[in-house]
């Protein structure tokens, strides 16, 4: 059972552009490669867990409040947020707020050996990070730069470093890094 953070990046380094869009990264379409590697993660992971941010671009993105049966998980998902936010009908939500640390315990109580995929955003993912409940960083780098956004992992981590473990090529356009917390 591992805690992963995998998720697509610009190659600077910011999971959304200013406004919040990921218009850069769908500018791609379907890449040979990227839908088999999603789904053979996705097939080991128990729970997600995700800010209010990155919720509420699902709200809006897939119209899940009109359209609840689109929502992507069929797993149960952590929200962290400290507002009342609306849930999409049917799904497996839980709104959590604060301390990391007892959410974590939670989750992995609830996955039975699976992994847990933390989609973002990059603060909480550190939040995890910080008390060492992150084992794995899964990036999909796209070959675009956006100069500012929401950040990818705002923390310092250099000693020890992170350690590369696999890269893959997807197409001419991704690169996928896999980084062990060491
Ligand atoms: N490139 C990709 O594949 C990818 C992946 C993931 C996300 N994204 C995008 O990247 C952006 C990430 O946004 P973001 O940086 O703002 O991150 P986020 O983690 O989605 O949202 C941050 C918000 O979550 C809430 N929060 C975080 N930690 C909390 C805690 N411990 N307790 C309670 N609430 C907590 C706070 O909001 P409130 O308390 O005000 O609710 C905080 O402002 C989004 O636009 C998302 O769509 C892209």
């Amino acid at each position: 059972m591992k805690t992963h953070y995998y998720t697509a990046t610009s190659l600077d380094g910011y999971l959304a552009d200013q406004d919040q869009s990921l218009d850069w990264l769908f500018q791609f379409g379907e890449i040979e490669g990227v839908q088999d590697n999603y789904r053979q993660f996705i097939d080991q992971v128990g729970a997600v867990a995700m800010g209010s941010t990155t919720y509420e671009w699902l709200l809006e993105h897939e119209t899940l409040l009109e359209d609840p049966e689109k929502w992507p998980y069929d797993i149960p998902a952590w929200i962290f947020s400290t507002r009342d936010l609306p849930v999409v009908d049917g799904a497996d939500i839980r709104f959590v707020q604060g301390d990391v640390a007892p959410v974590h315990a939670e989750m992995v109580d609830a996955v039975d050996g699976e992994n847990i995929w933390l989609v973002g955003g990059g603060d909480l993912v550190g939040q995890f990070h910080d008390h060492g409940l992150l084992d794995e960083i899964i990036l999909s780098v796209a070959p675009v730069t956006l100069g500012s956004g929401a950040p990818l992992l705002p923390r310092r981590i250099t000693s020890p470093s992170l350690k590369l473990v696999d890269v893959q090529k997807h197409g001419d356009v991704f690169v996928q890094l896999t980084y062990e917390i060491q």
